[in-house]
Formats: structure tokens, sequence, C-alpha cells
């Protein structure tokens, strides 16, 4: 039998850092070794996710006593781990970033919509980029890998067959309606219970950052995506839909999208195409995804328009980043890809 290799998480006691300990706690080949928290330091890790009772009797440590592991998964919130990469890299053998700062290759498009220096510049052409349905054979091989942004990596997965096939327009308008638990465990006004409980607000019209990963990703053999976002905060704690507006190219019919899906991902474990002609949940839907690592993805032609939307859903804390991130771990040391990713969800829920 194989020997387990000991993981660490620095950024434990935050959203994405509780699904990945909620993952890897039934991994048969991963043994947590450390989790760190500053606020929480000495407690243990229930206290802050009580769903890990009688699975685990770790304590948080501060992240200044972090050991040497096999991997680290980095669970900072952004502009956090380009600060401490360097040390970090003296830690793991491997490091699985699951925060935004190591997502884009090129140092000027990074401080172009990020505002801000890239402080380890040269890093960025080391981190391959996590979606493994696009990237497999390099993150099998690689040290570093940035796990995708939520809204990047729904958008993503549902547009890259199209555009591999050149079926569509240039032009693609993304509407994503988004979850509480996207802006992470620190509480602000906009996220106190009176002011988001009931919530349909415009929070990004415009300029939304995920959209120069989108372009990153989706610029394939000459083709450049001129993507625009609109990101609405809905009434959801977990969860993220994307409806994207496209024009197909000319003469494209049904059939050559269900082929362009199906030329994809046929062999993909964790991506289903959903476009049924009767029952309840006909197109994708984030409520059946809960805490699984599926990205549903569905479509409907508008020949009276010329438009073809597509709808794709994700939990945004599975596989829009802890299962993305276990996902590439499993890819990185040769395990069967859905490992301690079964979980199917829950109906009715
Ligand atoms: N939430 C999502 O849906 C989602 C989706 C995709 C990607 N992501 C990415 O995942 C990362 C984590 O997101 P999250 O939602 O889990 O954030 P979060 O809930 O705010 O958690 C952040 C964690 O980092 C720790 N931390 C903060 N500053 C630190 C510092 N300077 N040094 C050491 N530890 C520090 C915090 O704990 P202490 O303060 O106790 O140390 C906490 O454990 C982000 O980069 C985010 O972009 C999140």
């Amino acid at each position: 039998m194989r020997n387990k290799i000991s993981v660490s998480i620095l950024g434990g006691s935050g959203y994405a850092g509780g699904e990945l300990l909620r993952i890897l706690l039934q991994h048969p080949n991963v043994e947590v070794s450390q989790v760190t928290s500053r606020k929480f330091e000495g407690q243990f890790v229930t206290v802050v996710h009580p769903n890990l009772r009688k699975r685990t009797s770790l304590s948080f440590i501060g992240p200044e006593k972090l050991e040497r592991c096999d991997l680290l998964f980095v669970a900072l919130p952004n502009g956090e781990s380009m600060n401490q990469v360097m040390q970090l890299i003296n830690k793991a053998k491997k490091i699985i970033d699951l925060g935004a700062d190591f997502r884009l290759h090129n140092k000027s498009i990074f401080e172009e919509w990020y505002k801000q220096q890239h402080i380890s510049p040269h890093l960025l052409t080391k981190f391959v980029y996590g979606i493994c349905e696009l990237h497999r054979s390099e993150i099998k091989k690689s040290r570093f890998v940035a796990c995708a942004g939520c809204e990047a990596t729904v958008s993503i997965l549902a547009l890259y067959p199209l555009i591999k096939h050149n079926l569509i327009e240039s032009k693609i308008i993304i509407d994503a309606k988004m979850s509480s638990s996207q802006a992470g465990v620190s509480p602000t006004l906009s996220s106190h219970h009176p002011e988001r409980a009931g919530a349909v607000r415009s929070y990004m019209p415009t300029g939304h950052r995920h959209a120069a990963e989108i372009i990153q990703e989706l610029s394939i053999n000459g083709f450049i995506p001129d993507i625009a976002i609109s990101a609405t905060a809905i009434d959801m704690v977990r969860g993220l839909l994307v409806t994207c507006h496209v024009s197909p190219k000319r003469n494209i019919t049904e059939k050559n999208i269900w082929s362009s899906y199906r030329e994809v991902y046929r062999n993909e474990p964790f991506i289903r195409i959903v476009k049924e002609k009767r029952g309840l949940y006909r197109y994708p839907e984030p409520k059946i995804l809960q805490g699984t690592n599926y990205c549903d993805i569905g479509f409907e032609m508008d020949s009276r328009s010329n438009r073809l939307v597509i709808i794709a859903a994700i939990d945004n804390l599975v596989k829009g980043t802890a299962g993305q991130a276990v996902q590439a771990m499993n890819v990185m040391y040769g395990y069967e890809e859905i490992t301690a990713l079964e979980f199917t969800g829950l109906h009715p829920i």
C-alpha cells in the first residue's frame, strides 16, 4: 500500500480551508498534519468547523509554527500568498494556492486588474492554472498549482468546448448569481444579516477581475474572447450560477453544440451536461450541487435573436475552490481523480 502524504493548510479557519479539511479528512492517501489560524491558535478546529466533530482532533496552530510537509494548501485572502510564498516554498515539496495571486501568468495584466504591485512576479509562470479539465497533463508534472477563481471556473468550463470547436463569436456576456460564502468568513456591513438577507444586489455590473483569467484561459488558437461579466449577489449561502449570452457562428445547430460538449467532456468525471425536456431540474441549478465537485452545464438556442444561452452551476466552495484543489492534488500524486470527491449531493435540500 502507498504511504500517506503529509498535507497542511495555511488559512484553515476560513470557508475554503474548512472545505479542504472536510474533503481531505476522507482521503485515504492523506494525513492532515497542520492547520493554521491566528485568531483560533490552540483551539480545536471543530470550534470553527463543527461539521467535523468526531472526524478530527486537530487543533489550529499559528502560521509561524508550520513545519515541513509534502503538500501545502494556501487558503489565504487574495494578495497574501505572494507576500509569503518565498518562505512557503521551503516548507513544502508542492504548493496548491487557492487565491488569485498566481492565476495570471503576466505581471502587468495582474497589476492592471488587481491594482497592486506583484511581489513575486518571477513565480507567475511557475504556477499551473488549476482546472484539471484544461491542464491535466501540466498539473501532473507541476510543483505549484494556482486554483481558478469560482466565477472563472464555472464560466471557463461552460465556454471552453464551444471556443475549441470555433462555434461562437468573441463577444461573451456572463451574468453571475453569487452566494454569500464567496466573500469569505470575515463579516462586513454588506454581509450583516439585515443587509444581506433577501438581497438581489447588483454587486459588480462591470469590471469583475475574473474576466482576466477567463480571457487568459479561453484565448485559444488565435481566438480572443471579449468578456463582460455582471455579478449579482443573491440570497444563497453556497453556490454559483452563470448565464452566458453568446452569438453562435452562422449555420451552427444544436447538434453541433451537443457534439462539442460530448467530445470535450465525455470522460470527465465532474462535468455533467444538463438539458432535460421534462421535470423540475431541466437546467443546472446550484441548490442540488451543494457539497459536490460537479459542474453542471446546460444550454438553449434562441434562433429568433441568434443567441446561444449557456447556463452553468457549481458549489463555489467545492468545484470553485477546495474540491478543485483536491482534484488537482489527486492528479499531481497519481491518485484516482475522484478520490474523496465522490459525494453526490442531496435531494431534496
Ligand atoms: N470563498 C469562496 O467561495 C472562494 C472561491 C474561490 C476561491 N477562493 C479563494 O480562497 C482563498 C480563501 O478564501 P476564503 O473564502 O476561505 O477566505 P476567508 O474565509 O477569509 O479565510 C481566510 C483564512 O486565511 C487566514 N488568514 C488571513 N490573513 C492571514 C495572514 N496574513 N496570514 C496567515 N493567515 C491569514 C484566516 O485565518 P486567521 O485570520 O485566523 O489567521 C482564514 O483562515 C481566497 O484567496 C479566495 O480568493 C474563495
